[in-house]
């Protein structure tokens, strides 16, 4: 079977895919990067925004034209859209298959043989915890960067924010057992993994019983987690995305501060920097405390870069409301936010509310954002001239195959000259010498278009 899977949405989708790769092709699939090559066609997709779901609807409407070519080709859709829309979409795309949901993926060979013989349309929905183990282990058949990995630490999310479709299409919160993420993090390692990344909803609540309040200061399980990965010899840096402000407990904070595995940036959605927009948001913070974890953080640990999530337009932002979330960005001073113009979902909390904020205000927003960011960026940029990093070594530039780029424990990514028997997953010292919007240029490096 020549299987080719396409993925939108989070990292865990990505993960989730690369999971999938290995399953299938234990089973013998091969995998192919065209579509034209295709027998069994997976689309796997994310809800969280009305233009996430329209990207993959359009693409799997236009699949229409394989099918008339070769008419045995199966077409899937599974992850958070089926999971959301999956019978919707059976009765409207007449070419699609089968819808397989987040608790299901597991299933994905069972589900295409299941079309194949019985020549019918499957949605197979049903919310499950067994997903969440047979969806480790796997190994990566698509990562080009072997010196990297990821593990799904958590599955699904308990919080509800009032905005947000992930609790519906993700199901509840589930940690998976330390012993096995370990194992599936010694198993990386053997296989010449050095960077690994934890992924989850709500990573720093691993361990907590799904419970959405914090423990209790003196306690974090998922610190516990990264201490014990960063025992593992071969690791050498370890990332996590995304944990919810409130779970940075003083036991956390503390294990980050004296292992200098764990990497010196930390994503921190904040969402809003208006104590109301919070509050309606459901987020169980007001600003002053997202700012007091950050400032522990900070003087706890002393250099760190901090990149959030961000929604302009909720219903009912005012300008106000914006002014304080610019502050808020200001103050943190972060120099990468991913920024979202609010976008109802049908199912969460907030749609039964008017989208009030105009396009064009949620549009103006966001430029300004971006602006404020750019401007962070190259300041910061700027205050590395001069320094010496330390450099993971990914491999060569993507814009330009003359040069060699890597990133710092600090998420800043650095362009330097290829030298004899460099290798991805290295660790390497790179005076910088000069700066540019978002990249820094180790010796040696002349002319202006050497952004990646
Ligand atoms: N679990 C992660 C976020 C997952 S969704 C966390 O809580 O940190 C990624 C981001 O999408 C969110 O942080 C939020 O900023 C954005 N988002 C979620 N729902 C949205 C919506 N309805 N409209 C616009 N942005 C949204
Ligand atoms: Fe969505 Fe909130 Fe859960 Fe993140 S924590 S996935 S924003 S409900
Ligand atoms: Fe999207 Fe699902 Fe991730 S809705 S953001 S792919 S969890």
């Amino acid at each position: 079977m020549k299987l080719f899977i396409k993925t939108y949405g989070c990292q865990m989708n990505v993960r989730d895919s690369e999971a999938l790769a290995g399953l299938m092709t234990a089973a013998g699939a091969e995998l192919v990067n065209s579509e034209a090559e295709a027998d069994v066609m997976i689309f796997n997709t994310c809800s969280v925004r009305d233009q996430a779901e329209r990207k993959a609807i359009g693409k799997i409407t236009f699949m229409k034209k394989y099918k008339k070519l070769k008419p045995e080709l199966i077409i899937g859709v599974i992850g958070c859209m089926a999971q959301h829309r999956g019978q919707e979409l059976l009765e409207k795309i007449e070419h699609l298959d089968f819808a397989l949901g987040t608790g299901q993926l597991h299933r994905l060979e069972e589900v295409i043989e299941y079309v194949r013989k019985e020549r019918k349309k499957a949605a197979w929905l049903e919310e499950g915890s067994d997903v969440l183990e047979s969806m480790g282990m796997h190994s990566d058949f698509q990562n080009k960067r072997l010196h990297t990995g990821s593990i799904a630490i958590t599955r699904g999310c308990n919080r509800f924010c009032s905005y947000c479709i992930v609790p519906y299409v993700r199901g509840r919160e589930f940690s998976r057992q330390a012993e096995d993420i370990v194992a599936e993090a010694e198993m990386l390692a053997a296989k010449g993994v050095k960077e690994i990344m934890l992924l989850g909803q709500n990573v720093a609540a691993y361990g907590c019983g799904g419970n959405v309040n914090p423990p209790p200061e003196d306690e974090s399980p998922f610190g516990d987690l990264l201490q014990q990965i960063a025992r593992i010899d071969g690791i050498k840096r370890i990332r996590y995305t995304s944990p919810y402000p409130t779970f940075f407990t003083q036991k956390l904070i503390d294990i980050i501060a004296a292992e200098p595995k764990i990497c010196r940036n930390v994503h921190l959605p904040v969402q809003s920097g208006s104590a109301e927009v919070l509050a309606r948001m459901n987020r169980q913070y007001t600003p002053e405390r997202y700012l007091e974890i950050v400032q522990r953080l900070k003087s706890a640990v002393g250099e760190l870069t901090f990149s959030t999530d961000v929604i302009v337009g909720f219903p009912g932002e005012t300008d106000a409301d914006f002014a304080c979330t610019r502050d808020l960005m200001n103050e943190v001073g972060f120099d990468h936010a991913f920024i979202f113009k609010y976008s109802p979902r049908a199912g969460a909390k907030s749609a039964l509310w008017q989208d009030d904020v105009p396009q064009e205000v949620k549009e103006e927003r966001n430029q300004i954002l971006l602006a404020d960011l750019e401007k962070r960026s190259i300041a910061g940029n700027l205050a590395c001239v001069g320094r010496t990093l330390e450099v993971m070594v990914d491999g060569v530039s993507a814009r330009n195959p003359a040069r060699w780029s890597g990133r710092t424990s600090t998420a800043r990514t650095v362009v330097f000259k290829y030298k004899d028997g460099m290798r991805p997953g290295d660790l390497i010292q790179i005076p910088i010498e000069r700066a540019g919007r978002v990249t820094l240029f180790g010796p040696g490096l002349i002319g202006a278009d050497e952004e990646l």
